[in-house]
């Protein structure tokens, strides 16, 4: 019996996979490798000891999902495969809506071509847009996505809970995560973003490694203590043990779940560059620029829920997310290339 993991060479797939093996459950992964490097599968069995049986394929290619429901005996499906960089779904909506609701939509096809019918999926605090009141809880109306990209999350959560409400044999758990931040305590395993990072925390990192020379700060006009942006950045372990307490979810007759993955605390930007100069001794030359659009001031969760019904819990501090994204960089300036 094993859990299939879509999306699992990349960042929250990756840590995840570590978890859940950690955990004593075999996976299965499927990644196209649009946004990995193969390189990630080795790293992942010098951490755990355990083989990861990999498939080399897009959630697109129903021969693929097909080959793997018939050889494998996977019980639930963890699906992180998706497209994730909002400018670039902007200038490229088509290409956004086939990946992730066409690939969705093919997936959750052959599942239940196949009698599989347990699925984890990641979603976004981004389904909350600007949201009127801070902290959000999961009854926070959703809110209208001003990208592609957003859109996708927000459709595909509706998608996943009208086939749920359909036919109840279906359980469905949404993961609302806020902003994953930080990397495996190895320093082995991390974000690993395609030319210049669009994240805050990679952009840092690779500002401290040397690579860039002065992060952008978006905005110090906002309605926020320090007038830039306010952000719940959420360490990627505790965000995959978050599906680990999730599985449980999975449970017969347990029907549609929604959770937001958070620490309850929002952070500024210079708050970020604060804890990372004191975390890591590196000082991070900035420069106020103009605020980037469709950018919100301040959005931050209420995981009070996850706490209570799933028993999880974010259990590293900034100080903790600073240090390990460092290390990460540190160790790999060129991610999985040397
Ligand atoms: P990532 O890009 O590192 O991981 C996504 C993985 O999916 C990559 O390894 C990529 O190669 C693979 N992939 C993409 N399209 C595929 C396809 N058609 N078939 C097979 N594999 C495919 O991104 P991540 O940060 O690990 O995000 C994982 C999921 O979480 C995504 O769905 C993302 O939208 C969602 N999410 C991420 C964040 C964030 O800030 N990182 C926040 C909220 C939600
Ligand atoms: N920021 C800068 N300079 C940078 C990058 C970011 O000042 O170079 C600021 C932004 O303006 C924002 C904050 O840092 O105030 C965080 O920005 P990120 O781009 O790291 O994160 P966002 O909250 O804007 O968006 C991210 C993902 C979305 C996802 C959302 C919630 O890009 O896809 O987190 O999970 F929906």
């Amino acid at each position: 019996m094993a859990i299939l993991v879509t999306g699992g060479a990349g960042f929250i797939g990756s840590h995840t996979v570590v978890e859940l093996q950690q955990a004593g459950e075999d996976v299965v992964i499927l990644d196209n490798l649009s946004n990995a490097d193969e390189r990630v599968l080795g790293r992942l069995k010098a951490i755990t000891g355990k083989d990861a049986l990999f498939y080399k394929g897009d959630i697109r290619d129903r021969k693929i999902l097909a080959e793997i429901f018939e050889k494998e005996k996977i019980t639930s499906v963890i699906h992180f495969a998706g497209l994730k960089a909002v400018g670039e779904s902007v200038e490229k909506p088509w290409e956004y809506y086939d990946n992730n609701i066409t690939g969705t939509l093919t997936l959750i096809d052959e599942m239940r071509r196949h009698g599989v019918k347990n699925i984890i999926f990641s979603s976004s605090s981004t389904v909350y847009g600007d949201p009127d009141a801070v902290p959000v809880t999961e009854e926070s109306p959703k809110k209208a996505c001003t990208n592609p990209y957003g859109w996708t999350k927000s459709m595909l959560e509706q998608i996943l809970s009208d086939v749920q409400k359909a036919d109840p044999e279906w359980n469905v758990v949404l993961l609302r995560y806020f902003n994953p931040i930080g990397a495996h305590k190895s320093g082995t395993i991390g974000e690993n973003p395609n030319g210049i990072p669009n994240n805050l925390m990679p952009y840092i990192t690779q500002v401290a490694v040397g690579k860039l020379k002065e992060l952008n700060v978006f905005g110090n006009d906002y309605d926020t203590p320090d007038g830039t942006g306010v952000r719940d950045y959420i360490h990627v372990v505790d965000l995959a043990k978050g599906h680990v307490c999730a599985l449980k979810k999975l449970a017969p007759g347990s029907g549609l779940s929604v959770y937001n993955l958070g620490t309850g605390t929002g952070y500024s930007v210079l708050d970020i560059v604060k804890n990372f100069e004191e975390a890591t001794g590196v000082k991070i030359p900035y420069v106020i620029k103009p605020r980037r659009a469709d950018d919100i001031a301040c959005n931050y969760a209420s995981p009070a829920r996850a706490e209570k019904e799933l028993g999880w819990k974010a259990e590293n501090g900034i100080r903790e997310m600073c240090e390990d994204s460092w290390r990460w960089q540190k160790n790999n300036p060129n991610g999985y290339a040397d």
